[in-house]
């Protein structure tokens, strides 16, 4: 049998595309900076080395690397380049490699593409080998699908007392780790880019922090308990169930970079900063509030995009009550969760603050 633990925390990730704009969004706004990084490392013997970590399935891991690939053939027409995707073997990687020829894919003379396929919580690349290094909206999914004694709340920012303390250790060990393992990955003057959700302190809030996402999560956490007091999922069940992710305040970000004798030595800090997302911080889909069914099929597809794998292995599944599947039981929280958002547009909605962390290795 597969426990919590064996089991990565995002396998299987569904209809991406479609349901990625804030992704997207996310990495596009780092285009100049990503330019302006590959102009600072000039020309790299024998080719630059580009990796993005956590690339996934779409578009968006074709514009990760875009920019560095324009800048740099800007500057040196002739100079070759390797790019290297790296993901889970649970990616959609024909999804991608289909996608990487296309129209709006990048492949030119003097680029030679890759994969790694793994964890970037382990090493991915060679010692001394990378140039670049980006990770997009990936690195706040943990290590390990998270299993808690956790009742009254579905996410990290809303946990309390022991639960709290043994998730926030697991996100500072895999931080640490994921920055020792891009440490001896990077060669020295490379840059590392990251950037995923972050949070902010808030006085009175939880734990004193906002963290992105938090009317959606408690939403989804409503809903599912509607679903357990109706006797249609598993409320033992529920009140383990925490998704593996933690969105880090820029203190939490920076700590290991200072407490870690290691990678205090390895990497000079460019810049740690969470800011509110450009565009729509108060809520993904205000475009669209004014058409309440329009903007509840949106949210309810945001979820499904990023949860539903989690919800469905960890959630639906173990927890489906009655003899009802975990399939029609993940129906029936959808179509709740799509009446809560039609009900009261903007109650729910989705705020978004971006970390970014951007690191030389020294
Ligand atoms: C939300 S997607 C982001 C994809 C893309 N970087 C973007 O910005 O659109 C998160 C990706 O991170 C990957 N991911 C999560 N944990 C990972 C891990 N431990 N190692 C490698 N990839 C991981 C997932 O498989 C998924 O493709």
């Amino acid at each position: 049998m597969t426990t919590p633990e064996d089991r990565r925390s995002t396998e299987g990730m569904v209809d991406y595309n479609r349901n990625s704009a804030m992704q997207q969004q996310l990495v596009n706004h780092y285009a100049e900076r990503l330019g302006e990084l590959v102009r600072r490392l000039g020309r790299v013997e024998p080719e630059l080395r580009i990796v993005d970590y956590g690339c996934g399935p779409g578009q968006s891991a074709i514009e990760a690397v875009a920019p560095a690939i324009d800048t740099y053939r800007a500057q040196f027409s002739d100079a070759p380049i390797s790019v290297c995707h790296a993901d889970q073997p649970g990616n959609d990687w024909n999804g991608l490699f289909q996608l990487i020829p296309g129209p709006t894919g990048y492949t030119a003379p003097f680029i030679r593409t890759g994969a790694a396929v793994g964890s970037f919580y382990d090493r991915m690349a060679a010692e001394n080998s990378v140039d670049l290094a980006t990770c997009f909206m990936a690195s706040h999914w943990l290590s390990h699908a998270v299993s808690l004694d956790a009742p009254g709340s579905v996410w990290f920012a809303d946990l309390q007392g022991a639960a709290r303390v043994e998730m926030a250790e697991r996100a500072r060990r895999d931080w640490t780790r994921f920055l020792q393992c891009r440490a001896r990955e990077l060669r020295s003057g490379g840059f590392l880019l990251v950037s995923c959700l972050g949070a902010v302190p808030e006085a009175g809030e939880i734990n004193g922090i906002a963290a992105s996402g938090r009317a959606v999560y408690r939403a989804i956490h409503a809903v599912a308990q509607d679903m357990a007091q109706d006797g249609l999922i598993d409320k033992t069940v529920l009140d383990r169930f925490v998704f593996g992710v933690w969105f880090m305040t820029a203190r939490e970000a920076q700590a290991p970079l200072q407490s870690d004798p290691e990678l205090a030595e390895a990497f000079e800090i460019e810049e740690i900063a969470v800011v509110p997302a450009p565009r729509n911080p108060l809520d993904i889909y205000a475009d669209f509030i004014a058409d309440p069914a329009e903007y509840a099929r949106l949210y309810v597809g945001y979820v499904r995009g990023f949860g539903h794998s989690t919800l469905h292995n960890y959630l639906f599944e173990p927890g489906a009550m009655n003899g009802r599947s975990a399939e029609s039981t993940a129906e029936e929280f959808y179509r709740r969760l799509d009446a809560l958002y039609r009900a009261e547009p903007g109650k729910h909605a989705g705020e978004t603050w971006y970390l970014a962390v951007i690191l030389r290795k020294s």
